[in-house]
């Protein structure tokens, strides 16, 4: 039985869109059984529908600071769709301890930075003023810490000289739409164990990639 997988956003979606992209493979072990946006106007709403994807926006603003209130109707519609699992696809909208809590192992969130580094806004600004040679993105299980949890996987870009957050940002998102599928697929697949703070891969091949920048020549 395939894992039943709600994305929630709130803007573009291209991690959303990477994910159902990877969840197209009859072997992925997860269908995208719904998109939630907590904005209506989110143009990953549309591209979501486009793919066939059952959406639903719930307007997160006439909600004001009740963020239960918005929660219970997004739980509700969750238990609907009878989902398992929760990916949050750059979702600006944070989540009550109780929401989290009730999701503990079964929401996972993608960050652009090599977590625990540079958490919240702005992580490229930050990795590009802390002077890092390397920078990256993070697959991570969502705690009621912001940006931080066990994490499932993190892919690595060296930062060139003269980046700009936005050209970082672009390398970046390109490692976030390789990852986030293959996260989804070894959490989906049973392929990990929440050991405490740390998540431990069972059966992961050896790795032995080396990035080291600058080249040491
Ligand atoms: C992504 O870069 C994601 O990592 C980031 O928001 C962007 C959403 O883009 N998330 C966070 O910063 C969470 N702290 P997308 O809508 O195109 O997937």
């Amino acid at each position: 039985m395939k894992r039943r997988v709600a994305i929630l956003i709130s803007g573009r979606g291209s991690n959303m869109a990477a994910l159902i992209e990877g969840a197209r493979a009859n072997s992925f072990p997860a269908e995208i059984a719904l998109v939630i946006s907590n904005k209506p106007d989110a143009a990953g709403l549309a591209l979501a529908k486009s793919n066939g994807i059952t959406t639903l926006a719930i307007d997160s603003k006439p909600f004001g600071k009740d963020r239960a209130a918005f929660e219970a109707v997004m739980q509700s519609a969750l238990d609907e769709h009878r989902i398992d699992l929760i990916c949050l696809g750059g979702f600006m909208r944070l989540l009550t301890d109780d929401f989290v809590n009730r999701w503990t192992g079964r929401m996972l969130n993608i960050h652009p930075s090599l977590l625990p580094s540079f958490r919240g806004l702005d992580p490229h600004g930050q990795a590009l003023r802390a002077g890092v040679k390397i920078s990256g993105a993070t697959v991570h299980f969502v705690t009621p810490e912001m940006d931080a949890g066990p994490i499932v996987m993190q892919g690595a870009v060296a930062v060139q000289d003269g980046d700009t957050a936005e050209t970082l940002a672009a390398r970046v998102l390109d490692i976030e739409h390789r990852i986030y599928p293959a996260a989804l697929k070894l959490v989906a697949s049973g392929g990990i164990r929440i050991d405490g703070d740390v998540c431990v891969t069972t059966n992961a091949d050896n790795v032995s990639d080396t990035l080291i920048v600058p080249a040491a020549v």
